[in-house]
């Protein structure tokens, strides 16, 4: 089954030859109040533990986290021209033995292959950025995520929504929380994840107030209800998850993460994922199908497709003026073609014509194929 992935570097390569970027892939920004469990979801994203999670306020400053697709160290480790593996230079990252490596914008030249590390680095630099006690800052925290198993994709992950002040936080800490996230999910290429969790009152989740707020049609909101493992007994999520509470037109996806216990226990994400599958089963059959953080995955990557095919025309019609162009100054060297220039006119040409096949052979395979059925947003 093909996945995102390749198809985004190939068009990836499109937009290096036309020397723009037309596509950009939303950035991915969760909100929601504290504690609902907004690190745990986008970690499970990413497929890797490197966040700092935990109860109260943990995440104290907007951590920026920009995925980036490298070839697989296998590939990295191959003599430049061997075998006819195309090696892009921006791909090839020599010297680097990892298969996937983080780097922080702050220490730019240091490199982190174990990922307890990246953790303990966003907690050491969050203390730097906003003190130790429980203070918050709308500096962003800079992580690029490299690996041959994510979609080159941006995720932001923030403070949640606090009402009281406490420890060093200021009088007008819901106002400071506040302004930071809007200044996120603002932003209209920011496809919002509310998170809320299923133990609150879904009608007066914050989340959903400060996305209504920049997105009042929900055209880029969608609506994941955690915690639904700790709901009190007798009571169940059934119709926050069918939209019968509050509507929401992209979906409503309610997931199991780990809880503390399983954290400190140091619970992998595999097994977790495996518990999720289980607990929707039992508790959910009728929507276990359409429930668990694997569905929202697949669910993002529908959503970063219809997004990428809306822009296909747009980029199909660059190309073919720039291709026109090029033809247009090629006839005006005339017929003899020993100008090395010319020739070279040729060949972008050509090129131009085939990623237009490109282009076009991606919009069909989008428009003909289920929509990434079991497309991972990453590995
Ligand atoms: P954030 O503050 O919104 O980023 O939330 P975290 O991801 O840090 O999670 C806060 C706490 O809630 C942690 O102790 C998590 O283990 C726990 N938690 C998050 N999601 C769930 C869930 O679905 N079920 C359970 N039982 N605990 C969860
Ligand atoms: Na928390
Ligand atoms: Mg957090």
């Amino acid at each position: 089954m093909e996945t995102l992935i390749p198809t985004i570097n190939r068009l990836q390569e499109v937009f290096l030859t036309v020397g723009t970027e037309i596509i950009q892939l939303p950035q991915i920004v969760v909100v929601g109040s504290q504690s609902s469990g907004k690190s745990s979801v986008l970690e499970s994203l990413v497929g890797r533990d490197f966040l700092p999670r935990g109860s109260g306020i943990v995440t104290r400053r907007p951590l920026v986290l920009q995925l980036i697709n490298v070839a697989p160290l296998k590939e990295r480790l191959k003599p430049e021209n061997g075998n006819g593996i195309k090696q892009n230079a921006q791909n090839s990252y020599p010297g680097i033995k990892a298969e996937e490596w983080g780097t922080f914008l702050h220490c730019k030249s240091q490199i982190f292959t174990d990922f307890q590390e990246i953790r303990k680095e966003i907690e050491a630099e969050t203390a730097r950025g906003s003190g130790d006690n429980k203070g918050i800052s709308p500096e962003p925290i800079h992580l690029k995520i490299f690996s041959p198993n994510v979609l080159n994709l941006t995720l932001v992950d923030l403070p949640g929504i606090t009402k009281v002040p406490v420890g060093d936080q200021p009088e007008d800490i819901e106002a400071q929380v506040q302004e930071m996230i809007l200044s996120f999910i603002s932003n209209p290429n920011s496809l919002i994840l509310a998170v809320s969790p299923a133990n609150s009152d879904l009608a007066t989740a914050d989340a959903l107030k400060l996305a209504r707020e920049v997105d009042p049609d929900g055209r880029r909101t969608l609506l994941v209800v955690s915690k639904l493992d700790l709901m009190d007994a007798g009571t169940d999520a059934l119709e926050v998850l069918l939209g019968r509470v509050i509507p929401i037109r992209l979906g409503i996806i309610g997931v199991v993460n780990r809880s503390q216990h399983d954290i400190n226990t140091q619970k992998s994400l595999q097994d977790s994922i495996k518990d999720e599958q289980a607990f929707l089963q039992r508790h959910y059959p009728s929507l276990a199908s359409r429930a668990g953080m694997r569905y929202l995955a697949k669910t993002l990557s529908r959503l970063l497709m219809h997004h990428i095919r809306d822009c296909l025309p747009d980029l199909k019609t660059r190309v073919t003026v720039l291709s026109a162009q090029y033809q247009a100054q090629l006839n005006s060297y005339g017929q003899p073609v020993e100008d090395h220039s010319a020739t070279l006119l040729q060949i972008v040409t050509k090129f131009a014509s085939d990623y237009c096949n490109t282009i076009e052979g991606t919009a069909r395979h989008i428009q003909t194929s289920e929509l990434c059925g079991g497309a991972r947003i990453c590995y």
